[in-house]
């Protein structure tokens, strides 16, 4: 491809190694990358062609995934471990991911996608207008990115262990944190009154989806996903794992004081018992600031689900002339029921506990067991997915229960839960509705279903059962906003749809991180457009092999 005149090549490296650093009082070694945690900021534009040289000198293997971006014909620098790529070897492996920005605008991030590595491996990812195009908004002042994390005084490889042996859900991490931070009292965000800043708001938590506030300002937000939304006024933002959110803030507050801006915990879990909360300061130059206490946010309670709600019913799609409108035209209807429930460990099983048994999340009732010898990507390449997966992922749910309560858990009980490796093949350009169904068999929790390589329009989302002759009549046909990752509200469902335009194998998954080794994950896999420019071009010559 060649590059528009004006568009650059952002070239980064990335050394991935073992960095020490102290949080609580106690020294911890963490996965970092270039010494840095959280790791290095990738700026680029739309138009660029981003190359990131990872080298990983780290003792565990991993890859590297760039959340958001679509890659569009660059399936095989996505990242996923075992789906579009085996790991870059510990201990010195390399791989250079390549891919463009084209047609995306605003916050993304990049993360480590294999185990629990996240929690540490992460960065931004800004994404700014074109050279000569501009923000469908006035222009901020200045721009701040806010990554929200999750603190553990533990190996997080450990933590993972521990969650599959125990059969359970992980530790809950001691802290979040903002940019790496827990609780910190010195100065995020220093601004002058009367300007507008551009907050770039990322959860990089591993268990967690989160309320974001600022004492004394309000937001207007902008993006979710890097997609553009109509201008949204509001006191409190909403984010799940995965999600990201532009917002610009009016600095309009007294000068003469301090702000602390929270991140806390929102779980709608009736008896959850953990509530984090972490805060960082914004003042203002240039003032005499009074011997005042920093003035906090009132939170919302932990599990004010009518919040969460209301802030994702509001948001809608901006509509612009290069933006795409939603297909109307269905090709493909799924209905997809997913959540957590308990199977026996398997004879060969190593890390399950014997009593209990292991978690198995599913989708349809199909616990995604990521392949060992190939990566989806490559099998998909050679033509030949035998023995690494199979191309009969169901549309529906084998049993058509009722999908909240008791009855739920009941007929869950009853429908086993089988292992596989199963994509859902699906035509170059075909349209796709999925039907996402939260069915909360084991705990009533939201799930953030995070899709690779598109973004897909959220039509409709709400509690309860999914009933097509009820529901289909509050799809959002006209501006829905288009994100790639959906919270779906505990014992609720969602209506997503997208255009399989792009070519490879893509990975749609639970973003709470321990249910992606409980298997709550399925793969689309988009086959060749007719033209050369719909064709996946064979992958880079140090692709990484098992
Ligand atoms: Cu941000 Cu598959 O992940």
């Amino acid at each position: 491809h060649l590059l528009a005149a004006d568009a650059a090549i952002v070239e980064h490296t990335f050394h991935v190694g073992n960095l020490s650093v102290v949080r609580l009082g106690q020294s911890q070694v963490i996965t970092a990358v270039n010494g840095q945690f959280p790791g290095p900021k990738i700026e680029a534009r739309d138009g660029d062609t981003v190359v990131v040289h990872v080298v990983n000198g780290s003792p565990y293997n991993l890859s590297i995934h760039w959340h958001g971006i679509l890659q569009r014909l660059s399936s095989w620098a996505d990242g996923p471990n075992m789906v579009s790529q085996c790991p870059i070897p510990a201990g010195g492996g390399r791989y250079t991911y390549r891919f463009n920005v084209s047609g995306q605008e605003g916050t993304l991030w990049w993360h480590a996608h294999a185990s629990f590595l996240r929690a540490t491996v992460y960065g931004a990812l800004l994404l700014r207008p074109a050279p000569g195009a501009s923000y469908p908004f006035p222009r901020p002042h200045r721009e701040a990115t806010i990554l929200l994390g999750e603190w553990w005084n533990a190996s997080v490889v450990d933590v993972e262990r521990q969650a599959l042996l125990a059969g359970g859900a992980p530790n809950n991490s001691v802290a979040l944190t903002i940019n790496g931070l827990i609780s910190a009292s010195s100065e995020a965000l220093t601004v002058e009154r009367g300007r507008t800043y551009l907050l770039r708001i990322v959860n990089a938590a591993l268990n967690y989806q989160l309320f974001f506030k600022v004492a004394g300002h309000n937001f207007t937000v902008v993006a979710a996903d890097a997609c553009y939304t109509d201008p949204y006024r509001t006191d409190v933002i909403v984010i799940a794992p995965g999600q990201t959110v532009d917002a610009l803030l009016r600095a309009d507050a007294d000068p003469g004081r301090r702000y602390y801006m929270a991140a806390q915990v929102y779980q709608s879990l009736a008896n959850a018992t953990y509530s984090a909360t972490a805060t960082a300061v914004l003042s203002y130059h240039h003032h005499q600031q009074q011997r005042q206490e920093t003035m906090m946010p009132s939170m919302p309670a932990f599990n004010d689900s009518a919040i969460a709600e209301r802030f994702y019913a509001s948001l809608t799609g901006l509509l612009l002339p290069k933006v795409p409108t939603v297909p109307l035209r269905v090709d493909t209807r799924m209905l997809v029921t997913f959540g957590l429930g308990v199977t026996p460990c398997a004879p060969a099983q190593t890390l399950c506990n014997r009593t209990l048994g292991s978690v198995a999340a599913s989708m349809n009732n199909v616990s995604f067991q990521f392949p060992t010898a190939m990566s989806l990507l490559e099998a998909h390449m050679r033509g030949a997915p035998d023995g690494v997966y199979t191309r009969d992922f169901p549309d529906r749910p084998p049993v058509m229960f009722d999908f909240t309560g008791a009855a739920a858990a009941a007929a869950a009980s009853m429908a086993p839960t089988a292992k596989g490796t199963k994509v859902k093949p699906l035509r170059y350009n075909e349209t796709v509705e999925v039907v996402l169904q939260n069915t909360a068999i084991l705990g009533a929790e939201n799930h953030p279903l995070h899709l690779h390589g598109f973004n897909f329009y959220v039509l409709a989302q709400g509690a309860g059962n999914f009933n097509a002759h009820r529901h289909v009549r509050a799809y959002n046909l006209v501006n829905p906003h288009q994100r790639n990752t959906v919270a779906v509200p505990a014992a609720g469902w969602a209506v997503i749809r997208f255009t399989a335009d792009n070519p490879g194998v893509w990975i749609m998954h639970c973003h709470l991180d321990a249910h992606l080794p409980f298997g709550l994950a399925m793969a689309f896999e988009v086959e060749d457009g007719p033209t050369p420019d719909a064709v996946l071009p064979p992958p880079p010559p140090d692709y990484p092999q098992c």
